[in-house]
């Protein structure tokens, strides 16, 4: 069985970040000139997905839009240029992909998004990506990991190392003792508390999964915060089923986090070859006063 399928769950509040997130999904957000969901599909494209299943709220209309090639306006009158423009920005997606779009209408969390996948997943393995955790790379970490991934029976889950303090903003893994290099989970927890994390690896937005994931959801109850938790579906499936952590290559962005965000802006804005230069000597000013 093929890995080609990957799901982006776009359903969640993006309570972090409100009002801006009160009419305009998180994942529209622009990091320089481009919406964040963009950045997470041409990572995706980039390694090779061709089958994309948006878990969407029934709102946010505006994710679907940004992807569809059918500009409705009229633009005999444009410049050259602008028209241009609007053409290359038309079609993001290469004819390759096909896109399904699955409505979540309950804010029941990630587990819950993915399962209702399942109707398009069918028996096949999947990815999962979360579009408000940017991460600049050379190579795209999800290309990164399809190149570790080795079978249908096992599992990859993307991890860095953080600040313990912070520990209660991610999903904490520990390693086998037994067999380090390989780096198989032992345990994880969702948003431990420090005293509590059974390492300093946190989970990133970064998931490839065994079919199997998805018997191992149909089984998660209610977790941390209320909802049904990915990272509890993968805790019951370690016993039965290898789960490798992927230590990536590339800086993580928490985009759905207001400061992060900034952060992210800053450095993708100086790395412009348009305005980069002039941004530089601008934040210079700033920080002498
Ligand atoms: C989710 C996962 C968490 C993971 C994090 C990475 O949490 O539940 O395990 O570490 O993404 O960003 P969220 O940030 O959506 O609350």
């Amino acid at each position: 069985m093929k890995l080609n399928k990957i799901v982006f769950p776009v359903a969640g509040l993006g309570s972090r970040f409100l009002p801006a997130t009160k009419a305009t999904p998180k994942e529209m957000l622009p990091i320089l000139d481009k919406p964040l969901i963009q950045y997470a599909v041409e990572e995706a494209i980039d390694a090779g997905f061709t089958e994309f299943i948006f878990v969407n709220a029934k709102s946010k209309i505006s994710i679907k839009e940004h992807f569809d090639n059918n500009l409705n306006l009229d633009i005999s009158n444009l410049t050259k240029e602008k028209k241009e423009l609007l053409n290359q920005t038309n079609q993001i997606l290469p004819n390759n992909v096909s896109c399904s779009y699955i409505i979540q209408d309950e804010p029941l969390g990630l587990g819950h998004a993915i399962l209702l996948a399942k109707s398009v997943i069918k028996q096949d393995p999947f990815a999962v990506i979360l579009a408000d955790d940017l991460i600049d790379s050379q190579k795209g970490v999800l290309k990164q990991m399809v190149e570790e991934y080795k079978d249908n029976s096992s599992s990859i889950v993307s991890v860095q190392k953080i600040d313990k303090s912070n520990s209660i903003h991610y999903g904490m893994v520990s390693i086998r003792e037994d067999n380090l290099k390989s780096m198989q989970l032992n345990n994880i927890i969702e948003k431990p508390l420090p005293e509590d994390s059974p390492s300093n690896l946190g989970v990133v937005g970064r998931y490839i999964f065994c079919n199997k994931i998805l018997d191992f959801l149909e089984d998660t109850s209610f977790g941390t915060g209320n909802e049904i938790q990915l990272t509890d579906a993968i805790k019951s499936m370690l016993s039965s089923y290898p789960v490798f952590a992927y230590e990536f290559e590339g800086v993580r962005y928490d985009c759905g986090d207001k400061l992060g965000f900034i952060k992210a802006n800053i450095e993708y804005a100086l790395k412009s070859s348009i305005f980069g230069d002039e941004l530089k000597e601008y934040l210079k000013t700033r920080l002498i006063r």
